[in-house]
């Protein structure tokens, strides 16, 4: 079992997870509507990846016997300077996310709740992954540019994401 505090953390993250689903679907959305197609599909699978993020807190919360309550996911911006602020979004994103993890952490140790701060490492190391590839991104749209021929070429790469 867990306790009341632990457990409304953790649904209150099942929404942070929908929201980064939310967030990375609408950049796909406005990427596609660039006709960056490649990087717009990059974007939907990560989408997709924050909706499988949600469900193993959902699942974990059903197996130490609690019960998953589901909020309203706040609307997404919709509206985007750029790929490349795009790029820088998500990083800051992923940064925040991190820092909400971290807090998990430390409430599962003032709970002296063992089994959740365990639960809670494969986050702890996801966070390190989401961070990398959103910097990567960032790096290469740095290095070749975000415009013409560059653009092109990245945005065909991008598209290799399965
Ligand atoms: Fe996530
Ligand atoms: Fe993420």
């Amino acid at each position: 079992m867990i306790s009341k505090k632990m457990l409304d953390a953790l649904n209150k993250q099942i929404n942070a997870e929908m929201y980064s689903s939310y967030l990375y679907q609408s950049m796909s959305a406005w990427l596609s509507w660039k006709n960056l197609n490649g990087f717009a599909k990059w974007f939907a699978v990560q989408a997709r990846e924050e909706t499988k993020h949600a469900m193993k807190f959902y699942d974990y919360i059903y197996d130490q016997l609690g019960r998953v309550t589901l909020a309203a996911i706040d609307a997404p911006p919709a509206d985007f300077a750029s790929v490349k602020n795009i790029a820088a979004k998500q990083l800051e994103h992923e940064k925040k996310v991190t820092g909400m993890i971290n807090n998990l952490v430390k409430l599962a140790r003032e709970e002296k709740d063992y089994a959740t701060e365990i639960f809670l490492q494969w986050f702890v190391t996801e966070q390190v992954e989401e961070e990398k590839n959103a910097e990567e991104i960032i790096l290469k749209l740095e290095m070749l540019g975000d415009k013409g021929q560059a653009l092109y070429l990245l945005d065909k790469e991008m598209g290799k994401r399965e």
